[in-house]
């Protein structure tokens, strides 16, 4: 959710209005201090009604305004759902949001426009403030979890020119990269040397196996995939930066997806 740091809701898109911080193009932790920003006494308002849209929110799904701020940023249930514990139970009995219309009767701490129950924390509470606190921290958490989303058992992986990818629009200033482009190998490429990233354990002769082996990614977890016999093998010239066949117990269709050469026809997921 911190990627709604930049961009904004669009209400002829999702019915939705607004930016969720100031400097909608900077990427950096300010969602994360928005939502825990007492000052901002976040308050749920209706979205613009865009009943022309078949994709936006004819009833007008209710979104979040910092009414104790300027009233120029917004929030949606989804956003302050990492904060506030909506699903849980009022005084009344009921949970504090109405799934149907979006309605959520309580509010974040600090509330004081007027008088409404105040939500207990949700669990990722704390999770959001470490971020807020950790701009670079938050930063290097999304980089790998994206890295993730983008790369994982993804086959036949391309190494692309970053150049090309330029915005090349004179108005607006490219920064310099300070630091190599993260690149994504192929199998048939392997890494020159171990990184900490990589995977660089291979199975020994036992093609079922592969498919646990290429989990690894340091010496410690390669040797430590066992029984019946050790058939991983940590092979630091034959590191991968990047894996592209699933592993064990991932959904599969054929034999060619798994790491493994195997795709289980009981349960269709590789061996
Ligand atoms: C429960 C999860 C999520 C919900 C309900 C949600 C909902 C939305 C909505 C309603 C919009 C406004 C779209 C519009 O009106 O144009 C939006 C925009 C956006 N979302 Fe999410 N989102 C979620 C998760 C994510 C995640 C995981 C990412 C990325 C990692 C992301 C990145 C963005 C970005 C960058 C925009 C701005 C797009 C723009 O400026 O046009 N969102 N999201």
């Amino acid at each position: 959710m911190g990627a709604h740091t930049v961009g904004r809701a669009h209400s002829a898109a999702s019915g939705f209005d607004g930016k969720w911080t100031r400097d909608s193009f900077a990427f950096n932790n300010a969602f994360y201090a928005e939502l825990i920003d007492t000052s901002n006494e976040w308050d749920q308002i209706p979205s613009p009604t865009q009943s022309a849209n078949a994709n936006s929110n004819a009833n007008g799904f209710p979104q979040w305004s910092n009414a104790g701020g300027d009233g120029g940023l917004m929030m949606l249930n989804a956003d302050m759902s990492l904060v506030m514990a909506m699903e849980h139970r009022g005084s009344d009995g009921r949970p504090h949001i109405d799934e149907a219309t979006g309605e959520v009767r309580c509010r974040w701490r600090d509330f004081t426009l007027r008088a409404t129950e105040i939500c207990d924390a949700e669990d990722s509470l704390s999770i959001v403030e470490e971020y807020a606190r950790d701009n670079q921290g938050f930063l290097e958490d999304f980089a790998g979890a994206w890295t993730k989303v983008v790369t994982l058992n993804q086959r036949d992986l391309h190494r692309v020119d970053v150049a090309a990818f330029r915005d090349a629009r004179v108005d607006i200033a490219v920064p310099t990269p300070t630091s190599s482009p993260t690149v994504l190998i192929r199998l048939t490429e392997p890494l020159n040397s171990a990184e900490p990233s990589a995977l660089c354990c291979a199975a020994k002769r036992a093609p079922n196996w592969n498919g646990r082996c290429w989990g690894a990614t340091s010496k410690a977890t390669c040797d430590a995939v066992q029984p019946p016999t050790k058939r991983c093998e940590w092979r630091p010239s034959e590191c991968r930066a990047t894996q592209t066949c699933s592993l064990r117990d991932v959904d599969c269709e054929s034999n060619t997806e798994c790491c493994s050469e195997r795709c289980r026809s009981d349960t269709k997921q590789c061996s």
